[in-house]
């Protein structure tokens, strides 16, 4: 897992040479100075909608926040963004103005201390994502990520263009199912495309709303031993989430879980997930907070 995350980094940084010694015209932004302390980015993906991963997102970033780490949330549900919901808050700009050239410092928001979201903005949709939109809206995250401990993006269910440029560009994809057969089968499908697409992604997976831990670990193993058996891919399970009647109440209330009811069974499978993440995403010369220490 280690290794996985020296990867991701690596990946990152690669591309982002690649864009400081190819041209200016892309440097929408000035072209500030990146590198390899760029913060690792993962990609919140489902085969079938309405799984949690919104949720997962908020809930895991103030997971991260509750120990002083810092972390970027982008909603790229666009057109459909919940996070903003979520947070009862309301941005004047978003990840489309962002592709479209608008200054990422101007669009972020920062609802929570140490938690900074790029919302999505809702009602406002793209069929397509072209390479010059994509590339600012990446450079942009790329840009101000050495602030913080990781990025987040809340992805689309299903898969799509952005998820595939996404995970081509070095962000890992977490995958969110339920123990629903629907949800499990519409999981092992989004393998299945990552696999099929040559992403050369060793997946990490979350098992939301089960009713037990054993429900959650026998999820787990089918999906798990299915990639192994079938798609010749390593799927690591990351942690599980507990079916919460507190979290209706948490969307209800546009109040995340965690700090509605931090004590919850949901918040404790938050936080124990935010830990397995953290041991796994840590970059080196970081501390645990993400800040740099000296190397
Ligand atoms: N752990 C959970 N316990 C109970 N209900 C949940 C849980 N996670 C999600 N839900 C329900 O599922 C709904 C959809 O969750 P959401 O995070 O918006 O999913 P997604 O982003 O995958 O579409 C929530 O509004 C909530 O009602
Ligand atoms: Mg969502």
């Amino acid at each position: 897992m280690g290794d996985q995350a020296s990867r991701l980094r690596e990946q990152m940084s690669l591309w982002l040479k690649s864009q400081h010694a190819g041209s200016d015209a892309m440097s929408d932004d000035g072209g500030r100075a990146v590198d390899a302390s760029s913060a690792p980015v993962f990609a919140i993906m489902s085969g079938k909608g309405g799984v949690g991963k919104t949720n997962l997102c908020v809930n895991l970033a103030l997971a991260f926040a509750e120990d002083g780490v810092r972390v970027l949330l982008v909603d790229a549900d666009a057109g459909f963004a919940d996070v903003e919901i979520l947070f009862d808050s309301t941005p004047l700009l978003t990840l489309w103005d962002v592709a479209a050239g608008a200054p990422m410092e101007e669009a972020l928001l920062a609802p929570r201390p140490h938690v900074d979201v790029l919302a999505g903005g809702s009602g406002r949709f793209f069929d397509e994502v072209d390479d010059t939109a994509w590339n600012r809206l990446w450079r942009g995250i790329a840009n101000v990520s050495p602030r913080y401990a990781c990025v987040l993006v809340d992805c689309a269910p299903g898969v799509h263009a952005f998820g595939e440029r996404m995970l081509r560009q070095g962000a890992h994809p977490i995958c969110v199912v339920t123990p629903e057969p629907t949800a499990i089968t519409d999981g092992y499908a989004l393998l299945k495309w990552m696999r099929v697409k040559k992403l050369g992604v060793e997946p990490w997976l979350v098992v939301n709303r089960a009713k037990s831990r054993a429900e959650a670990d026998d999820t787990a193993a089918r999906l798990v031993d299915a990639a192994a058996k079938f798609l010749n891919m390593q799927v690591a399970y990351a942690g599980w989430i507990r079916d919460d009647p507190a979290l209706v109440k948490s969307v209800m209330a546009r109040r995340p879980l965690l700090q509605l009811v931090p004590g919850s069974p949901a918040a404790s499978g938050y936080r124990q997930l935010a830990r397995w993440v953290r041991e796994r995403a840590r970059p080196a010369g970081r501390g645990a907070d993400g800040e740099e220490t000296a190397r």
